[in-house]
Order: C-alpha cells, then structure tokens, then sequence
C-alpha cells in the first residue's frame, strides 16, 4: 500500500546519526526539502565517509553537531526532543572490521545500546530506523535472498551490525521504542566516500573510470550484486520512518536487477567514456570473506510501505559521474583529508 509521507515530515523533528555521510547527507537532502527540523549527529572520524561538503547548499537549513554516538551523555542531550532518529552512524569498511574488530564493535554494536538507552531513558516516544546490511546474511543458500535466510555474517562488520539491529528489535518488541532495520544492499551516488577503496567497490571503481585508470575485477567478475540508487535508499528511510507498520520488523531493500561485477565495470566505462577493466586474482584477504553473489528480494518492504527504485543503474551511473566530475577535489585530495 503506497502512502504520502512528505506530509509527516513537515516542521518534524528528526535527527540523522552519521548525517554528514554518504546515504545520511543524501537523505538529508530530501528532509530539508520536505521542511523537516533536521539535526546532523557525525563525529567526521578520519577514513569515514563523512565529508562537510555533502551538505553543501542546505548547511543554514539544518543543525550539525559534530559529537560522537559512543558518548551517552551527549546522545541523552541529543535524542531528548526528536520525534523520528535515522540511525546510519557506522564503520562502513568489512576489510578494516577485520584488521581493528574492536572499534567496529565499539561502533556497530556497543554504541548502538549508547543511542537505544538515550531513547529509553530520555525519548521512549522515538521512532528509530536503524541502517542494517545485507552482510548479516554472509553466504546466501539461495537467489534472491529474502528475510527467512539464516543470518549467518563472513566478517566481523556482518556480526556486529548484526547485533546492532537485533538491539533495534529487542528494544522495539521489550521497551516500547518503535524501531525497525533496513537491511540495504550495494548503495551508490553522489556523496559517497571514494578517497580509498576500503569502503565498498562501487565507488571506487567510479573514481578510477573519472581518472581514467585500470578498473581490477577480482576473478572472473562473475558474481552478482544489486545496486540501489541513494535517492531510492532515501526514500526508503522516510517511509520506514513514517510508517509504524514497519515497526519491529527488517526488510530488504536492494535494487531492482541483478547485475555482474563484470557487467557492471563495463556499463560504467562506457557511461564515463573512460576508464578500462582489467582481472586480477582474488587478494586472499578479500577473498576470505566474500560472500559470493547476493541479489535480495526486497518484496517485504515494497508490500509494507509501496516503496520502489525509481532510478535505473544507467541512469544511476550516469548522474553519480557527472557529479564526481563537477566536485572531484572535495572528494579526493586535501579538500577530501580535511573533511
Ligand atoms: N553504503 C552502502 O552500500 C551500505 C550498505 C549497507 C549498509 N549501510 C549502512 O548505512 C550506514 C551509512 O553508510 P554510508 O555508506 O553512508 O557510510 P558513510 O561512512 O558515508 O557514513 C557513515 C557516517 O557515520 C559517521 N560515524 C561513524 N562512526 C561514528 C560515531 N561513532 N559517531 C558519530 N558518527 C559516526 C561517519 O563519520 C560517517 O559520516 C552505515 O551504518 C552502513 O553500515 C551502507
């Protein structure tokens, strides 16, 4: 059933943990134009993907506090009169989740009771969407993957925002704080993160087709993803965040089509008219926690809230190059260090 939630949004007050990132300064975007009261929690740590630029043109329509959600005390004060919280604070990278498991844990998982405590002892009235992966999943046993898979993680980043989401749950079904997990696959677009490649291949391989370099598939590329479109990802935010049906619950929300890391690096060469795609072997590290192909089935959250992508890949890629090309040095370079 579709629903018009642009509504709900008007004059309320949300906050946004880890706004200044990719999908969190994206989804920030569409609440400011909605005329929501918008509060940005990012602690901006070096390597994340939080960059002052990504909210560039909208930086006098909303609040930024540049703290960190380990810290209970400032995320009592910061959760105390917010009616929805978007929590998408997070380190992102599976391959640094294995190298420093602790600060992924201290992040994906500890700090996750740091902001459902707030909630619970300053806020219990919150509706809080938590950003969810489908890294829970590991190695699916079948295409696509819906919800009844086994949450079976390959990576230590697989486990804790596992935990993270579970946390989620406990707290909606025991406490009363209305939460609900959006497990999203491969997100891309503008404002995402593309200063090194440890944070999904995505972006990286469209910084290489922009400076014209080698695109390295590992192995034959044959392995699938979905991609889901940030704009889309947004919206997918604001209706789980509108919508209490979706309360205690996760769903899937992953793209539209099936697509190889192969095909993929293709299309995108030809959409940037650079670049070139070049197969490597597996770095064994890599290789130790792929999950092989993933593609979800995303029926769930479609059925609940009416949400569909509205932007195909080509489309996708296409609008993600140009803006990469238009602002490249706020993402790479000293602009990039210094965000
Ligand atoms: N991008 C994807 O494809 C994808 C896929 C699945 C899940 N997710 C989830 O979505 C969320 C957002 O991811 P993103 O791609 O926008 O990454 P991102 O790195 O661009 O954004 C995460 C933000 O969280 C901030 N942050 C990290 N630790 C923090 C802390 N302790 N306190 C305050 N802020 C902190 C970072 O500074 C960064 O701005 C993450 O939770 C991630 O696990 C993303």
């Amino acid at each position: 059933m579709t629903f018009d939630y642009r509504a709900f949004y008007r004059g309320r007050k949300v906050l946004i943990t880890g706004g200044l990132g990719f999908i969190g300064s994206n989804l920030a975007r569409r609440l400011v134009a909605l005329d929501a009261d918008v509060l940005l929690v990012d602690s901006l740590i070096d390597d994340y993907g939080g960059n002052l630029f990504n909210i560039d043109g909208i930086a006098d329509r909303l609040h930024v506090n540049v703290a960190d959600i380990r810290q209970q005390t400032t995320m009592n004060y910061l959760v105390r009169d917010r009616a929805v919280i978007f929590n998408l604070a997070g380190q992102v990278s599976h391959i640094d989740s294995m190298r420093d498991p602790y600060t992924d844990l201290e992040i994906n998982c500890r700090s996750q009771l740091t902001v459902l405590e707030a909630c619970r002892n300053h806020n219990p009235g919150v509706k809080v969407v938590f950003a969810g992966t489908r890294q829970v999943y590991g190695r699916p046993d079948s295409l696509p993957v819906d919800e009844s898979q086994l949450v079976r993680p390959t990576d230590v980043n697989g486990i804790n925002k596992a935990a993270g989401e579970y946390y989620h749950l406990v707290y909606n079904n025991v406490f009363g704080i209305r939460a609900c997990s959006l497990r999203l696959t491969n997100v891309y677009g503008p404002r995402q993160l593309i200063k090194h490649n440890r944070q999904g291949f995505i972006g990286w391989f469209i910084r290489l087709a922009i400076e014209n370099r080698p695109i390295q598939i590992y192995g034959d590329g044959s392995q699938l993803r979905d991609f889901v479109y940030v704009d889309d990802a947004a919206d997918a935010f604001l209706r789980a965040g509108a919508d209490d049906r979706c309360n205690g619950e996760v769903f899937n929300v992953g793209g539209n089509e099936a697509i190889s890391h192969r095909d993929l690096a293709t299309l995108l060469v030809k959409t940037a008219g650079s670049g070139r795609v070049e197969y490597v072997e597996w770095p064994a590290d890599k290789k130790a926690i792929d999950i092989g192909s993933f593609y979800a089935d995303s029926t769930k959250f479609k059925r609940t809230t009416g949400w569909a992508p509205g932007v195909s890949l080509g489309d996708g890629l296409r609008d993600t190059v140009a803006f990469y090309r238009a602002h490249f040095s706020q993402y790479v370079g000293p602009a990039a260090e210094r965000a």
